[in-house]
């Protein structure tokens, strides 16, 4: 569907957006041509013809590999540059952005690097105020987590929170419990992904364990009307990924996707781009390909601005 001006022209916080999740084919060659890095590819339509993904795991198999590019502060740095010059065309005055540290550091990439390098990007695009929040994988150990905060910490002037991602079934939030504490005892706002594969015991481990201030994808809350009645009322920010549910196979197909019945619901959702470079687009795709009502759209934008950590006080500002 062709976006309509509301869709691009609405000022949006995009709140879901991993930044290696924007690493575009195009650029997955310039960098491994800069950093001699050799790639399993032919050319770029040959990389882009295996982003036909089965479910989360082969989603992230391929995510993980291509991040082999990534070296240096200078390619942090294009990384997000590039995303940020994308902003205004999507409407985007505010982004917390989420990155992957334990990926880098396993790659011997150190932590200043990668944090430095963003941060660097962010201070350039002052028409957009963007933040980092530091995801831990749950599918590493708890103890990697927490050496990770420790590498983090003095580099906490730019990351405003802690998140959780990669592959979610068998790696429910509990077993982050003791990292999730340090980090709010640090000032880091706690987010986490639960119920984008896995139950909806696992979106309320994250508010009860983990005392999250938002649930990323969510969707799979649905299927408990206690919890969906727990969510509306306590307002818990959902930050929806529809494209990426659909590429993942964790919704059959878009007409199918339960946005419109979460917000028929009277919950707190906003639409977001998990992957871009990977799902078919950025935030006005995912709100096109919704086909929405003008009304649920302006609904969406407010939402995302209040889900944020901008201040009530300072939303005004952006819209
Ligand atoms: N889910 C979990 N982890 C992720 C995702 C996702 O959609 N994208 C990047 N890491
Ligand atoms: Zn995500």
């Amino acid at each position: 569907p062709v976006a309509s001006p509301t869709v691009t022209v609405l000022p949006k916080a995009e709140l879901h957006l991993h930044i290696e999740g924007t690493l575009e084919p195009e650029m997955v060659f310039e960098l491994a041509r800069r950093n001699d890095v050799a790639l399993p590819y032919r050319d770029i339509d040959d990389l882009r013809a295996r982003y036909r993904f089965a479910d989360l795991q082969s989603f992230l198999d391929i995510y993980y590999a291509n991040m082999a590019v990534l070296r240096t502060t200078r390619d942090f740095h294009d990384l997000a540059a590039a995303y940020l010059r994308r902003c205004p065309e999507q409407g985007v005055r505010h982004a917390e952005i989420f990155f992957d540290p334990q990926a880098h550091l396993a790659r011997g990439v150190p932590m200043s690097a990668v944090v430095e390098g963003l941060s660097g990007a962010i201070g350039e695009f002052p028409e957009v105020s963007a933040k980092l929040i530091l995801c831990f994988l749950r599918d590493q150990s708890a103890d990697s987590a927490e050496e990770t905060l420790r590498r983090a910490e003095p580099h906490l002037d730019d990351i405003v929170g802690v998140g959780l991602d990669s592959a979610e079934i068998g790696h429910p939030p509990s077993k982050f419990a003791t990292v999730f504490a340090a980090a709010r005892k640090l000032g880091l706002e706690p987010v986490a992904h639960a119920g984008e594969e896995g139950p909806p015991a696992y979106v309320r481990e994250a508010l009860d364990v983990l005392g999250v201030r938002r649930v990323d994808h969510g969707i799979r809350a649905m299927e408990d009307p206690d919890l969906v009645a727990r969510l509306r009322r306590e307002r818990v920010p959902l930050t929806v990924c529809p494209l990426s549910n659909v590429r993942l196979g964790c919704v059959p197909d878009i007409a199918h996707h339960p946005l419109p019945a979460m917000l028929a619901e009277g919950l707190n959702v906003s639409v977001h781009s998990d992957d871009p470079a990977y799902f078919g687009g950025y935030v006005t795709a995912n709100l096109a390909a919704l086909r929405l009502s003008e009304d649920q759209l302006r609904l969406l934008a407010a939402n995302s601005f209040e889900s944020s950590f901008v201040t009530a006080q300072a939303r005004e500002r952006y819209l």
